[in-house]
């Protein structure tokens, strides 16, 4: 069975260069662990790209980072990025070292001993896989590509795709993989902004297309992750990361329906979450919210979906739990709209300010935020909207620019939807009362508020 609808595939990349003759270097053959001697490029220095050359350049490897974009790469020099503050130190040590290489030209590429490809793979607003950039970053990758070279593509996406994007133009270089390059996938596991998830104390998966791709993949992986846990093959790694995110999606639109059921027995669904998280076995605790953002769960999924359509095997809980996690941010505003009626109020002219719009606490990503969703079907409902994030100074809305709200606590809200509440930021404005400031009615989608007394829970 052929998974991949032929005709939706990503063309693959004309190859106009002439097929390399092999000249073995001497030290053509790397140690199984990369040494700090070794050269690694990083392809893409995004969220998950530039954390990957800092840990790498720590353990004193000499890193090629290299980005389509010059605006990124200037921030990246200027240390303008959002990173963890462990990073922006590596970052503070490392701009401008000799052991960190900055470029847009993909002909460095060639330079390295190992390549990375860490570019993001979106999906359009067809909930379509967006394989632009990836295609793109392999064409390049195998364009550029030296003998000896191992080649890893960390980019969550379709099953199949490192022997389409990877190994399919190295062939047509007339490099055989195994032999002359040696490529592998291995799904990214970093969480943005949690310095718990560190990826040095994360294990690794990675699935080399033959043994000895994924014996150099591995050993140029070790320094960065616990632990390196091998497959037999790229598809089995490719498949491996979309059941991890399609875990995460499935058990989310779970949680969210169990609070729903809760505000119907008038129970609080973080007790009953709690509680079971007590179980030492066979419980992983998920919390409800006002849907999801990132780069990954609202997009990874739609990769499996759209590589199945028009197949013989279908994916109903996959979808299901897709379809309720899109409609989650359209369900917070039905409940704004119930909460101020409730207060004699309707959502037409009422001035509503949403707490928070990064897509989780502790970064300042709002890509697939549903913040924005929220913002947009309020303003839609003729609600006068605002929003106030300590660390996203503006989103742009259906209707343009809206910039962060200077003074949150002290403007009357007629409510106050709480989204993302970021550690170390003041809330109290919504829970204490202070003199001459009348608490604000709080819908609390972020289930986080619990002390709020004018809370009303999603
Ligand atoms: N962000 C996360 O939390 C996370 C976690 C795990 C896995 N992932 C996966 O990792 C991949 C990268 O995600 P990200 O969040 O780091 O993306 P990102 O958008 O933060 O960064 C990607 C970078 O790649 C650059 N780029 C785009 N096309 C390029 C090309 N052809 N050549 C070189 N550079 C190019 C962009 O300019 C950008 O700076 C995605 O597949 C994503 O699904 C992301």
């Amino acid at each position: 069975m052929t998974l991949t609808p032929a005709a939706a595939r990503p063309a693959r990349p004309v190859e106009t260069r002439p097929a390399l003759t092999l000249v073995p270097r001497p030290d053509a053959l790397p140690p199984a662990t990369v040494s700090p001697a070794a050269t690694v490029a990083i392809v893409g220095l995004g969220y998950v790209g530039l954390p990957t050359a800092l840990a790498l350049a720590d353990a004193g490897v000499h890193v090629i980072g290299h980005d389509v974009s010059d605006l990124r790469l200037g921030a990246i020099r200027a240390g303008e990025v959002d990173l963890l503050p462990a990073d922006h130190a590596r970052l503070a040590r490392h701009a401008g070292s000799e052991l960190l290489d900055l470029t847009a030209d993909p002909a460095d590429l060639g330079r390295a001993d190992a390549v990375l490809v860490c570019v993001p793979t979106p999906v359009d607003g067809h909930l379509v896989p967006d394989l632009s950039a990836l295609a793109a970053a392999c064409a390049s990758v195998a364009a550029h590509a030296a003998a000896g070279q191992t080649i890893v593509l960390t980019s969550t996406t379709y099953v199949g795709s490192t022997r389409d994007l990877l190994v399919a133009p190295l062939a047509a270089r007339g490099l055989v993989v195994g032999r002359d390059v040696f490529v592998a996938f291995s799904p990214e596991r970093i969480d943005p902004g949690v310095a718990d998830h560190l990826p040095e104390r994360t294990p690794r998966v990675v699935g080399g297309v033959t043994p000895e791709c994924s014996r150099r993949a591995a050993g140029m992986l070790a320094p960065t992750a616990a632990a390196v846990h091998v497959v037999s093959s790229p598809e089995a790694a490719e498949m491996t990361k979309l059941l991890e995110n399609t875990f995460r999606a499935v058990n989310i639109a779970l949680a969210n329906e169990f609070a729903d059921v809760a505000r119907g027995f008038d129970v609080d669904v973080r007790e009953v979450v709690d509680a079971a998280a007590t179980k030492p076995y066979g419980f992983m605790a998920f919390r409800p919210g006002p849907g999801v953002g990132g780069h990954c769960i609202p997009c990874d999924p739609h990769y499996l979906l759209w590589q199945l359509r028009g197949g013989a095997v279908a994916a109903p809980l996959t979808e299901a739990a897709m379809n309720s996690i899109a409609a989650r941010p359209h369900a917070v505003v039905e409940r704004a709209r119930q909460v101020l009626a409730e207060n004699g109020r309707p959502l037409a002219g009422a001035r509503v300010l949403l707490a928070g719009v990064a897509y989780k606490p502790g970064v300042a990503d709002v890509r697939e935020s549903p913040a924005l969703t929220i913002l947009d079907d309020l303003r839609r409902a003729g609600a006068t909207v605002a929003f106030t994030d300590t660390m996203v100074n503006r989103v742009w809305t259906s209707a343009g620019p809206l910039d962060t709200e200077p003074d949150p606590a002290g403007t009357p809200w007629d409510l106050v939807v709480t989204h993302t509440l970021h550690p170390g930021v003041d809330h109290s404005w919504l829970t204490t009362p202070a003199p001459g400031r009348p608490l604000p009615q709080v819908l609390d989608a972020a289930y986080a508020l619990a002390d709020a007394p004018n809370r009303h829970v999603l």
